[in-house]
């Protein structure tokens, strides 16, 4: 019996896929390389000694999943394909919905004609658009500001109505918080598509000498500094919360929702800060205006994931910039 995961030389999939060998799962990789490329899987084989089997796949192309669960037998999916940027999904709408819509159904359709009823979902702490406080609990109502939120959003309706439809099914949707760092290797990590809008992939890339400073958006939030504030956690930490929710689904039918974070909150500042301490140099930043669409703090209640999975996230916000920088370091130009 396998794991199935879907966009696994992705960012946090090649993470999950390293956590997943390392506690003993037989996995099977599908990816389309269109964020990621082939030497992640030698990378994952070096930090596990471990090659995993992989098919070049894309979730849209019906006949070829279908080979992929006819050659495997499949236990469980833990479905990470997607696009994932908010600025690019405004532009173009009707790519992320068929990526991440369209691909996600061709997917769910041949689970089930072979009957794999076992799935964990990447979401994001975006479905809970302006949260009305914080910490975010799962039960807050979900609303949503681009249509890279609302394709995420249109698969948990999907997913739990999958469920309400078949007693068989269990699905897990995990909302992730604001995932960075990297692999204490420095062999996986992130490597942003052109220049990223994330915070900590654009502060590496000042650290790197790539960018002159970094851009602060606004400091008249009502936070501490009056700069964002943003529940950050270790990729690697994320990567357990995976297998944490791979056992829960394994165990128990129906559908459910968890927010992965740390439940802790930093701000922009604060997170430049401990980047420099990780470094080890200055880093130059500016004070712009607010970026459109942002809100001033997000960060998640973890109670959930502590009572249904045994899960908390282990890592500060030191270690996941040391590891951030690590990587960068050892990487300067990607994968
Ligand atoms: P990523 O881009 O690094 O990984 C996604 C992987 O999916 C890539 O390797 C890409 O090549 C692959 N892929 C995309 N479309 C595909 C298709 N049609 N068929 C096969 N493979 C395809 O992204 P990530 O940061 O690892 O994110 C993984 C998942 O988590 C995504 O669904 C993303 O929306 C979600 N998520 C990410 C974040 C974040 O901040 N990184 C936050 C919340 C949710
Ligand atoms: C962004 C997305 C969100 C997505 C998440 C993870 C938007 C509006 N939101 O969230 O949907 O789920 O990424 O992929 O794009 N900041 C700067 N300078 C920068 C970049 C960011 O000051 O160059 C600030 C932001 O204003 C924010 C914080 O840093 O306060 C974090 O920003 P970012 O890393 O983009 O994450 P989110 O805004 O949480």
């Amino acid at each position: 019996m396998s794991i199935l995961v879907t966009g696994g030389t992705g960012y946090i999939g090649s993470h999950t896929c390293v956590e997943l060998i390392n506690a003993g799962y037989d996995i099977i990789i599908i990816d389309n390389f269109y964020n990621s490329n082939i030497r992640v899987l030698d990378r994952i084989e070096k930090i596990t000694n471990i090659r995993p089997k992989f098919y070049e796949v894309d979730i849209l192309d019906k006949d070829s999943l279908d080979k992929v669960f006819k050659e495997n037998d499949i236990q469980a999916v833990i479905h990470f394909a997607g696009y994932k940027a908010v600025g690019e999904s405004v532009e173009k709408p009707l790519a992320y919905y068929h990526n991440n819509v369209t691909g996600s159904l061709t997917l769910y359709e041949v689970m089930k004609e072979y009957n794999c009823n076992t799935l964990v979902f990447s979401s994001s702490a975006t479905v809970y658009g302006s949260p009305k406080s914080c910490p975010i609990y799962e039960d807050f109502p979900v609303s949503t500001t681009n249509p890279y939120g609302s394709t995420k959003l249109v698969n948990e309706i999907i997913l739990e109505d999958l469920c309400k439809c078949d007693e068989n099914m269990s699905i897990l949707s995990l909302r992730y918080f604001n995932p960075i760092g990297a692999h204490e290797s420095g062999l996986i990590g992130e490597v942003p598509n052109g220049i990223p809008n994330n915070l900590v992939p654009y502060i590496a890339r000042v650290a790197n000498k790539q960018s002159e400073y970094v851009r602060v958006f606004g400091n008249d939030y009502p936070t501490r500094d009056g700069t964002g504030i943003r529940d950050y956690i270790h990729v690697v930490d994320l990567a357990k919360g995976h297998i944490a929710a791979l056992k829960y689904v394994l165990e128990h039918k129906g559908y459910d929702k968890i927010n992965l974070g740390t439940g802790n909150g930093y701000t922009v500042l604060e997170v430049i800060k401990a980047y420099e301490e990780a470094c080890g140099f200055e880093l130059a930043y500016e004070i712009q205006g607010r970026r459109s669409g942002d809100i001033a703090e997000c960060y998640a209640s973890t109670k959930k994931a502590k009572e249904l999975l045994d899960w908390e996230a282990k890592y500060d916000i030191k270690k996941m910039c040391q590891d951030s920088w690590n990587f960068t370091k050892m990487n300067p130009d990607g994968i």
